[in-house]
């Protein structure tokens, strides 16, 4: 277990979208390692970068065509190596992207597997054998060379499946995850991460971790090579660190990675907290975090202590958290966000409230995601500071609004969401009981109109978090005894007994006497 995981902060980056210093209207590694202060100013100590690698962008890079090679638009291999010492340097750690499920139709990989004839990468994609068949799954490609058979992808029609075999078989040309095409793919990536790995890169956000072995349920296939990737890379590489696009905690974790995402889509209720149309943190007091609470602490039960849950504030595939959170109560979000266990993770742009951009054709796949993506605000320059291309070249239209928010104008604002992330990141780091492994105890499980109240514990050190959305204030019964607040924003909470009571549109962060 990589011991730099106890108090990571992470921020994600959509390179595309961050910086551009050469004016193609796209941005950059070397945009990215300009900003390394302003990232390790707020605190943050980890980054996370979307796909970065030689690719035709059908999926923004999550369909791979070199996974050796870095998308000449941002830089080279070399400057990448140069971003990881330049982070490394202040002290802050980089994840890759790391896509193992599928490559773009352009990858040499597939153009070999396409071949009629018999060759080295016949078996390394999901092929039926006959044109006739279709495999069940996302969809198939069928007909593109004059191969017999079908093949299976994984997400768009672009994004071929690789072959890891399938858990349960029941047709011929389902293969074990013990043979040879499918050991030699899982062999393939992990030379993959080893080259990105032995470069200086620390570690890997795993797409779509839960899809590589196919009919398989209960992902017991899943797990199992998972499993097997562990058991080399903690030889290996063992301060490399793994976070899975899973969503599912008691299996990836059980797989072996560090730490899994609560997402928009499984079972975590994510979405009932800042995605849908009365989220918990909304002052309507309509909203309610009480499955989420419930599934949140089952996940924990079941996933061991080991592994961290992750609860990101957002992410490139869904809408940016100030579609649904409105005004003040972004700040609530973030209290939450930043003092619950796991490592949390924040959105780039999200720190300012960075608007979803509605209507926007979509660009590089991105669909209804697009909105999300769009880049940066930086400043009160030409197109916000991200790019001296004209407007109309930059990669994805960015929030119109004359009143957008920008990263210099908060910087300058005590009050703004901006400084408040970074008061709250800075109190993490303060305190252990606030960190990636402490305890978590829910004394108020956010029902609608009531409060979100949990003690944090860690090293002997024990503290209260309690946040309420709704615009009246509230009670719960606590028998702890509150002294001096370390946080508050919007008044401080009140205690009678065993009766506490939060102001309206608060929250608090309390040692106990
Ligand atoms: C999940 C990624 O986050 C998303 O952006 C991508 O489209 C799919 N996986 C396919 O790789
Ligand atoms: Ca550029």
């Amino acid at each position: 277990m990589p011991k730099w995981l106890d108090n990571a902060v992470f921020y994600e980056i959509y390179p595309q979208s961050f910086l551009d210093t050469n004016a193609d209207g796209i941005g950059d590694f070397q945009g990215i390692i300009n900003k390394l202060d302003y990232i390790r100013d707020l605190g943050f100590n980890a980054i996370w970068m979307n796909p970065c690698f030689l690719s035709p962008f059908g999926d923004a890079g999550y369909d791979v065509a070199d996974y050796y090679t870095a998308a000449p638009r941002y830089g080279t291999n070399e400057d990448l190596k140069r971003l990881f010492a330049e982070a490394h340097r202040r002290g802050i750690h980089v994840l890759l992207d790391l896509v193992p499920g599928h490559t773009s139709v352009e990858h040499p990989w597939f153009r070999e597997s396409m071949k009629p004839e018999r060759n080295a990468f016949t078996d390394r994609y999901v092929w039926t054998d006959s044109v006739w068949e279709a495999p069940e799954s996302m969809g198939c490609l069928r007909a593109v060379s004059q191969r017999d058979g079908s093949c299976a992808v994984n997400f768009f029609t672009c994004q071929p499946s690789l072959n890891y075999g399938y858990y349960n078989r029941t047709r011929p040309w389902q293969q074990s995850p013990e043979d040879e095409g499918p050991k030699a793919t899982l062999e393939a990536m992990m030379d993959v991460m080893r080259f990105w790995l032995t470069m200086g890169c620390d570690g890997f956000r795993v797409d779509m971790a839960m899809s590589l072995v196919k009919n398989d349920p209960d992902g017991l296939g899943t797990i199992a090579l998972w499993q097997k990737v562990f058991s080399v890379l903690e030889r290996e590489f063992p301060e490399a660190a793994m976070v899975s696009e899973w969503g599912e905690p008691e299996k990836s974790l059980r797989g072996g990675f560090h730490m899994d995402f609560l997402l928009h889509f499984g079972p975590s209720h994510y979405n009932d907290l800042f995605r849908c149309e009365e989220p918990f943190f909304s002052d309507r007091g309509l909203g309610d975090a009480s499955a989420f609470v419930e599934r949140y602490l089952e996940s924990r039960e079941k996933a061991g202590k080991d592994g961290l849950i992750c609860i990101p504030s957002g992410n490139h595939d869904m809408v940016r958290l100030a579609k649904h959170v409105e005004g003040d109560q972004k700040k609530l979000a973030f209290t939450f966000l930043l003092t619950m266990p796991g490592a949390p993770f924040v959105y780039y742009g999200d720190e300012i409230g960075m608007r979803y951009v509605e209507n926007l054709t979509s660009v590089e796949g991105g669909f209804d995601r697009t909105g999300a993506r769009s880049p940066m605000q930086w400043d009160s320059c030409v197109n916000a500071g991200f790019s001296a291309a004209p407007k109309e070249k930059l990669y994805i239209p960015q929030d119109p609004a004359a009143d957008r928010p920008t990263a210099a104008q908060q910087l300058t604002d005590p009050d703004s969401l901006l400084n408040l992330v970074k008061q709250l990141i800075s109190l993490r780091q303060a305190h252990p009981a606030l960190q990636n492994r402490g305890g978590i105890t829910f004394v108020s499980k956010g029902e609608p109109k009531q409060a979100l109240a949990y003690e944090r514990e860690q090293d002997g050190e024990k503290l209260l978090v309690a946040i309420n959305p709704f615009r009246e204030a509230v009670e719960f019964s606590y028998t702890g005894k509150l002294t001096e607040p370390v946080f508050t924003f919007g008044g401080k909470a009140f205690q009678n007994g065993e009766r506490i009571t939060l102001p309206s549109v608060s929250a608090g962060i309390y040692k106990l006497g």
